[in-house]
């Protein structure tokens, strides 16, 4: 049975039918004070596919409610997919008195669950603080399926040092063409600054590649870099698209031809659904 959270209900169909097992009417509602109650409905399976994005902190309070919820109904085998990991960059503590938020996440989820499945994590070491077994799967491969076939002299561009491996990758799944990296410094929450290499992208199309778009700073700011190069089209793609507040219009203003991003979060440009990648891994 796949029991979807709110927040992942397409990826979780999705996944349903690539597996060809049933879906759980899952509801959730919230109490006059503001807290949760999410439940899994009628439920007739000794497994449980959890499928649910921590996109928010009550996303994970949903997750850790549903798993709850199909142990209490019987099922005897509860896989977790965490498609995004919220809380997930925060992996270490920072500052003195700050803590490794990921961890906390990830020891809360692990007490309702017998194996976990995420995607792209922002480092792979997520996966460690998880006390039952996780693996990841890489979504990067599948982001070059949306992307156009007649890219002209391509350059897969990450915009930091940390996504030049998701950039390979989304060059080697499309087949052609050369892969680059920025240096970026973080500012702040919302604020990066970034130190162009000096690739000619002069007439050439460019594919800017990224694990997930947040604020959209990182991505913007690269774009505007490369508008000042006289490129022929600038496309941006991620697997995680959160694209949060205001983030799409600043790619817009930018100048992006097209955003491409995954369904481990559900948005108008979640063009690429990585349901094959993880009905894979559960099929392993
Ligand atoms: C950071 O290292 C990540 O890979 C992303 O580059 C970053 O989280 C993007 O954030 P934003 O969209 O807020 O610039």
């Amino acid at each position: 049975m796949i029991v979807s959270g709110s927040a992942s209900q397409a990826l979780a169909a999705a996944l349903a039918a690539e597996l060809g097992e049933p879906l759980a009417m899952t509801e959730t509602e919230h109490f006059p004070d503001g807290e949760l109650l999410a439940s899994v409905g009628a439920f007739d399976a000794e497994r449980a596919i959890i499928v649910s994005s921590t996109v928010s902190s009550d996303a994970h309070v949903e997750l850790l409610q549903l798993q709850d919820a199909a142990r209490e109904a019987g099922a005897e085998e509860i896989i977790t997919v965490i498609p995004y990991m919220g809380y997930g960059r925060q992996d270490k503590s920072f500052k003195t008195g700050e803590p490794v938020s990921a961890r906390a996440m990830a020891r809360a989820i692990s007490t309702g669950t017998d194996r976990v499945i995420t995607v792209n994590p922002h480092e792979e070491l997520l996966c460690d603080f998880f006390s039952v077994p996780c693996e990841s799967v890489d979504a990067a491969p599948h982001l070059a399926n949306a992307l156009p076939a007649d890219l002209d002299q391509p350059v897969f561009l990450a915009p930091d040092e940390g996504a030049i491996d998701l950039a390979a990758s989304v060059r080697d799944a499309h087949g052609a063409g050369d892969t680059d990296y920025f240096v970026k410094k973080r500012l702040s929450g919302s604020d990066v600054d970034i130190t162009p290499s000096d690739t000619d992208v002069s007439g050439r199309d460019v594919v800017l590649v990224d694990d997930i778009i947040a604020t959209g700073s990182t991505m913007s700011e690269s774009i505007e870099i490369l508008q000042g190069r006289s490129p022929n089209r600038v496309f941006v793609t991620c697997v995680h698209p959160m694209l949060a507040s205001n983030a799409q219009t600043k790619l817009a203003r930018a100048g992006v031809e097209a955003i491409y991003g995954t369904d481990t979060i559900e948005r108008a440009v979640s063009s690429v659904t990585v349901a094959p990648a993880i009905a894979e891994a559960l099929e392993n």
